[in-house]
């Protein structure tokens, strides 16, 4: 389904849209258009779909003469913020946001996340617990029943860089599964987070029911900084479907 198309700034046509990205583009434009309103403080997560939710708040500042302020979840977010000419803040000086909209890799039906992919799952943490509406914005491959039916690559987890060994084992232990060491591409080293971190992904077992106590015991080992997973934070969820219609949770 081509339902969309890309244009230059002299409006020729360059490409047709993939219809994964059209429904990134309809989730993110649909969750702006509903939440952001002029005077807010806004979280901008990271991600390929937060692209599109900056593209249309950037649209709205200059259409429409909007005023928002927007605190960064990563040295991507903070780029973007800059490139689209948007106001850039932080949680020192707004350490109260009305709206944070992020991505995020696997949504299950009672809205628990799987983030992280990008590695940038602590500052996505932190910036959504700051705000008083957290928004997700996704494609239709990450709407799941459960985590783990589409989402192959794990839970992203933080960790204080001594610490990798110890906490992989413990983490086994606990709860099973696999634990490997986020490597950089060509397994150059391992990938450091822009807090200076190491990233491990654990592939879990799919006997686990209780996410809630999982992060918590998780978050009790020495070493760990925080968990991709996203417990009770989402209260609003937007899909693109492939029809070009967009689901909302
Ligand atoms: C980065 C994230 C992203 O929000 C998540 O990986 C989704 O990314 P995308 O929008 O590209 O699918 O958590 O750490």
């Amino acid at each position: 389904i081509v339902s969309c198309v890309l244009r230059d700034f002299n409006s020729k046509i360059l490409s047709p849209m993939a219809p994964i990205e059209e429904s990134k583009r309809r989730a993110a434009y649909q969750a702006v258009d509903d939440f952001v309103k002029d005077g807010m403080k806004l979280g901008i997560g990271s991600g390929s779909t937060i692209v599109y939710a900056v593209h249309r708040i950037a649209e709205k500042v200059k259409n429409e003469g909007l005023k928002v302020i927007c605190v960064p979840t990563s040295f991507q977010a903070h780029q973007l913020v800059v490139s689209n000419n948007l106001q850039l803040g932080n949680l020192e000086l707004h350490s109260e946001l009305d709206v944070a909209i992020d991505g995020a890799d696997e949504v299950d039906s009672n809205m628990t996340l799987i983030k992280g992919g990008g590695g940038c799952q602590t500052q996505e943490k932190i910036v959504a617990s700051c705000a008083n509406k957290f928004v997700v914005v996704a494609d239709y491959k990450k709407d799941s029943k459960y985590l783990g039916e589409q989402y192959k690559k794990g839970i992203p987890i933080e960790v204080i860089p001594m610490a990798y060994t110890p906490v992989s084992v413990k983490i086994k232990k606990l709860f099973g599964g696999e634990v490997h060491l986020r490597m950089a591409q060509m397994k150059a080293g391992p990938v450091i987070s822009d807090n200076g971190n190491f990233i491990l992904d654990w592939l879990f077992p799919n006997d686990i029911a209780d996410w809630k106590a999982v992060n918590n015991e998780i978050k009790m080992i020495a070493g760990v900084v925080e968990t991709g997973l996203f417990v009770g934070m989402a209260n609003t969820v937007y899909f693109g479907l492939p029809d070009g219609t967009v689901k909302v949770l």
